[in-house]
């Protein structure tokens, strides 16, 4: 297979073409888009027009798929997706756009967070695959920052210190960030806080990246106020424009990126007026990493 490689941006995100999404991925594909992450960390397989089975094969080739339990329990388990996507789209079980008053839409604004997906769970997510099946015809861009070459920008104090920091990740933090008040204790209990690294080498790039997001409520040793600063001293340094890349998106955009290297963020649209179908499939790494920390 021939594939075309085109950089979006001047640090990391490409474009991929010549590279189809299908259920079956044969290995010299694997290769390359492995390849391709672990040195862009963003990559848009554009004009995808496929279906939820190839979606949910395809990521298969790319580690064990997670299942995204979390954000379905809040809705009595209801979904309209398959098994292994993630519904992030702004429509309901019949495909109409979500009334103003839904609990997904107030949950879903979280999303306008820098966040890395799923830095909730014990073992880190691997990659995103988001398929955008109806996309609003402007606004509603995904931003992506880099955290390696945010790490890499670092004071040289300042990396020996995140190196050695330890970071509490609770999923509800993020949501009630948000502006969601609707938790309750029983969904707390199913979703204990997490220790992740703040500083972690990422597999085969190699390369070190700040792991952080809207889910870190603060950091091990630290008071509240003291964490709450230096999140946000970390977090403002990492999405500097310099590390930003801005996507618009075109129905049939696969965006596959690193949650390990990477954070994310939702951009506001006219979610009331237009239909915005997003699914996504996660992978996850096969273990938590814990070789960065010293
Ligand atoms: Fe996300």
């Amino acid at each position: 297979m021939a594939f075309g490689v085109e950089e979006l941006h001047p640090i990391f995100a490409a474009r991929v073409t010549g590279l189809p999404v299908t259920a079956d991925v044969e290995p010299d594909a694997v290769e390359f888009l492995e390849d391709a992450m672990a040195k862009y960390a963003v990559v848009v397989l554009p004009a995808q027009f496929i279906d939820d089975q190839t979606q949910v094969e395809f990521a298969k080739f790319f580690g064990p798929r997670e299942t995204p339990a979390v954000a379905t329990s809040l809705f009595g388990n209801k979904t309209r997706l398959p098994k292994y996507l993630f519904d992030a789209s702004n429509v309901g079980m019949d495909g109409e756009i979500l009334p103003a008053d839904h609990p997904r839409r107030a949950i879903r604004k979280g999303d306008l967070n820098w966040h890395s997906d799923a830095s909730f769970n014990p073992v880190p997510t691997k990659w995103s695959m988001l398929h955008g099946r109806i996309v609003p015809p402007h606004g509603a861009n995904t931003e992506f920052c880099d955290m390696r070459a945010a790490y890499d920008a670092l004071s040289l104090a300042m990396k020996a210190k995140v190196d050695r920091m330890v970071a509490l990740h609770v999923w509800w933090h993020s949501r009630e960030k948000g502006g969601f008040d609707q938790v309750t204790e029983a969904q707390r209990q199913a979703n204990p806080p997490v220790y992740h690294p703040v500083a972690r080498t990422v597999a085969r790039s190699n390369r070190k990246a700040l792991y952080l997001g809207a889910p870190v409520k603060s950091i091990v040793g630290m008071s509240d106020a003291e964490s709450a600063e230096l999140i946000e001293e970390l977090t403002a340094h990492c999405t500097q424009a310099q590390f930003v890349y801005s996507h618009f998106w075109h129905a049939g955009d696969l965006v596959i990126w690193d949650n390990r290297c990477t954070m994310h963020r939702a951009t506001p649209f006219d979610d009331m007026l237009y239909k915005r179908d997003m699914r996504r499939t996660t992978v996850v790494e096969y273990a938590p990493n814990w070789a960065a920390v010293g």
